[in-house]
């Protein structure tokens, strides 16, 4: 037994979401183009990934191309996609093993077809795990979400009356999941930019300057020691909170 043994363990979030910012910069500061930038980015995303599967953190959120990154030049938004390819050809037999399971966040069908084929492959190959869930927020948008809700609810020809905070979370797209605890945004902007919009009523926020191709094993730890530290009262007294 070593002296850290009897320390008990800060809460972990159960939920982690994370704003994967800054690639650009980083390839920009360093004279690369931001497709360089975009690459070291996904060394990140894997060594986050293995991390969050390790500690036994239970979902884990990317926010990995937006509704509004359309609007970036055709040949980045190439360049990811390309990437994405790359990455789920090499991690997808690896989330297999180790018991990860891939889910989209997102309008997969506005998706390239090839982008779309890999990723119902993906998900398709992982589904029986229950190690970890991954979300990839792949082409989505907070609100695009909240509307896509009220539709299928007006679809279903729900009367107002049954429509409930957990009615309406059955219909976005982390339907069954936990609203993340926490939520991570790298490289210094500290803005939402349409994530989660609903989700995240209470979850805690942390802003780091640092890029994310640089948010390494060291640098989720100490977020995750911060998220530790923090007391979440959900409209609640601390009094009430200490006195459970
Ligand atoms: C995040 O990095 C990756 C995506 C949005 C796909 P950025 O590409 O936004 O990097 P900056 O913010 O321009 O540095
Ligand atoms: C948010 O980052 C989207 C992703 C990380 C995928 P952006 O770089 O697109 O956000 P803004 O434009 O700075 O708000
Ligand atoms: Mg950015």
């Amino acid at each position: 037994m070593n002296a850290t043994d009897d320390v008990s363990p800060s809460p972990l979030p159960v939920h982690l979401a994370v704003i994967m910012d800054g690639n650009g910069r980083w390839a920009q500061a360093r004279g690369l183009p931001r497709e360089a930038g975009h690459r070291a980015g996904a060394e990140t995303v894997r060594e986050i990934v293995t991390e969050c599967r390790k500690l036994g953190i239970r979902y884990l959120t990317l926010y990995t191309f937006s509704s509004e990154n359309w609007n970036r030049p055709k040949t980045e938004v190439a360049a990811l996609f390309s990437l994405l390819l790359e990455f789920l050809g090499q991690e997808v037999p690896r989330m297999e093993r180790e018991g990860i399971r891939l889910n989209i966040l997102g309008d997969i069908d506005g998706l390239p077809l090839a982008a779309r084929t890999a990723l119902r492959h993906g998900m398709r190959r992982t589904a029986a795990n229950d190690g970890m869930v991954l979300n990839l927020a792949l082409n989505y948008g907070g609100r695009a979400e909240i509307v896509r809700a009220v539709q299928e609810l007006l679809r279903e020809g729900v009367s107002p009356n049954d429509v409930t905070e957990e009615s309406f979370a059955r219909h976005l797209y982390t339907a069954g999941q936990p609203d993340p605890d926490f939520l991570i945004r790298t490289s210094g902007e500290q803005r939402l930019s349409n994530y989660l919009l609903y989700q995240c009523a209470y979850s805690e926020f942390y802003f780091t300057p640092v890029p994310w191709p640089d948010f390494r094993v060291p640098q989720l730890h100490e977020a995750l020691a911060v998220y530790g530290s923090r007391s979440r009262r959900f409209g609640k007294t601390q009094e009430q909170i200490d006195a459970r």
